[in-house]
C-alpha cells in the first residue's frame, strides 16, 4: 500500500521529465557548424527574398517594403542586439516580416538566428 502511494507521487515527476528531455531536443540548439550550415538554407529558402543574398536587407521583396529590413552587415548595430532580441523578432514577426512562430520550429529559428550572425563577422 504504502509503496503503490509513492509510486502514484513519483509517476507525474517521472512523465514530465520524459517530455521535457523529448522537447529539448527541438529547443535552443548550438552554433556549431552544422547548425550554422542548416542556418543558411532556412535564409535562403525564407529570409532571403528580403533580407538578401548578403543581409543588406535589398532582397528583391525589400523594394516595396516600409520601413526596410535591417542591414545585417552593420557591426555596431548587430553587436547591440541581442540574441533574445533576434530570437523574438524571428519568432513575432517585425512590422512587414511576417512571424515564423509556426513556419519553422525553435531549434531552426535559433539555426537561422547564427547564420543572420555571420553578416557582421
Ligand atoms: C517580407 C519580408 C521579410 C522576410 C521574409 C523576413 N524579414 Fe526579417 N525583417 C523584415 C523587415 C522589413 C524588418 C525590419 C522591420 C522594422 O524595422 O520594423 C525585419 C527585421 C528582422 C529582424 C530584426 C532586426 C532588428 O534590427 O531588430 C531580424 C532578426 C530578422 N528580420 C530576421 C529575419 C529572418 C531570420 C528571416 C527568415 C526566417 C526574416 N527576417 C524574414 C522583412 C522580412
Amino acid at each position: 500500500m504504502q509503496a503503490q502511494t509513492s509510486l502514484k507521487r513519483a509517476l507525474p515527476v517521472l512523465l514530465t521529465s520524459v517530455l521535457l528531455a523529448l522537447t529539448a531536443s527541438a529547443q535552443k540548439v548550438e552554433p556549431t557548424e552544422e547548425n550554422v550550415a542548416k542556418g543558411e538554407a532556412i535564409y535562403k529558402k525564407n529570409c532571403e527574398m528580403c533580407h538578401g543574398a548578403m543581409g543588406l536587407g535589398d532582397g528583391p521583396a525589400s523594394k516595396r517594403l516600409n520601413p526596410k529590413p535591417a542591414n545585417f552587415q552593420d557591426k555596431e548595430k548587430m553587436a547591440a542586439l541581442t540574441d533574445e532580441h533576434l530570437f523574438k523578432h524571428i519568432t513575432k514577426g517585425d512590422g512587414p516580416m511576417p512571424a515564423f512562430e509556426r513556419k519553422l520550429k525553435e531549434n531552426e529559428r535559433w539555426m537561422v538566428l547564427y547564420y543572420v550572425r555571420k553578416f557582421a563577422k
